[in-house]
């Protein structure tokens, strides 16, 4: 199925103080117009999140956390939940590469993360991708499956429907290293195929999948060309606003007319 929307993600990570999120945003706003066939996200760190969801324009943009616990409320030190974030942002990364290898972070922590967000009303964007050596050992395709598994073990196919998944090889982030659009296809239809193995054809129609991986404004319109791919995940070229918009440009003339203004 294609989807009539195109969804283009920024992910800051820990880059931007408030004052540099605050000035983002408003030049971003000036160059990008509100579209409906694109669905802009940007995955601001905790502390700008707030100030920036009051002044984002909801129809414009949409925000993301980039992490979150996944108990609701307690004893948890230094952590932020989906409940605290329910209402500040719309979506939210779970499982993105660096949580997994720099934190440590389980397929267990996925599930129960995708479970809290679902809860909590706030998509999950649920990453997945191997490692340069998996990808060169041929592990792609079961690395792919085990990590869909365990990071949707918590949801039911009527949830389903709330969860997106980000196809990001892991030796591609940040490495200005591009995946071959031959690679993406194949990975999209191992993660379709196995979305359809766990709920049925029409999900795997259905769900949205996205890429990531050294993005840039060149590489951005061949990547959104590709047969069930149906967004991006930007990292390093989502931190200028001039840069950022062009990419979020190119998704909005790769596909249908539809303007609001
Ligand atoms: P990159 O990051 O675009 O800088 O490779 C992508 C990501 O981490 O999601």
């Amino acid at each position: 199925m294609a989807h009539d929307k195109k969804i283009i993600v920024g992910n800051w990570k820990m880059n931007l103080n408030m004052h540099e999120a605050s000035l983002y945003l408003l030049q971003l706003s000036k160059l990008v117009k509100v579209r409906r066939d694109v669905e802009v996200i940007l995955a601001p760190t905790v502390m700008t999140l707030q100030s920036l969801s009051l002044q984002v324009n909801l129809r414009q943009f949409k925000l993301a956390a980039q992490n979150f616990f996944w108990r609701d409320h307690g004893s948890y030190t230094g952590e932020v939940s989906a409940s605290q974030l329910r209402g500040v942002v719309q979506y939210a990364l779970v499982g993105h590469s660096e949580r997994r290898h720099i934190f440590n972070e389980s397929d267990k922590d996925m599930r129960n993360k995708v479970a809290a967000a679902v809860r909590n009303g706030i998509k999950p964007i649920l990453c997945v991708g191997e490692t340069a050596w998996e990808h060169a050992n041929g592990e792609t395709k079961d690395v792919l499956h085990d990590q869909l598994i365990g990071g949707l073990a918590n949801i039911t196919s009527e949830e389903l429907d709330q969860v997106i998944v980000a196809y990001e090889p892991v030796w591609a982030i940040g490495t200005g290293q591009n995946a071959l659009p031959s690679d993406v296809t194949a990975a999209v239809k191992v993660i379709r195929k196995q979305i359809e193995h766990l709920y049925g054809a029409k999900s795997a129609e259905a769900i949205q999948i996205l890429y990531g991986g050294s993005v840039t404004p060149d590489s951005a319109a061949d990547y959104l060309s590709l047969a069930g791919v149906d967004g991006l995940l930007v990292g390093a070229a989502s931190l200028e606003a001039h840069i950022f918009s062009s990419i979020i440009e190119k998704a909005h003339k790769g596909s249908s007319e539809a303007e609001e203004d």
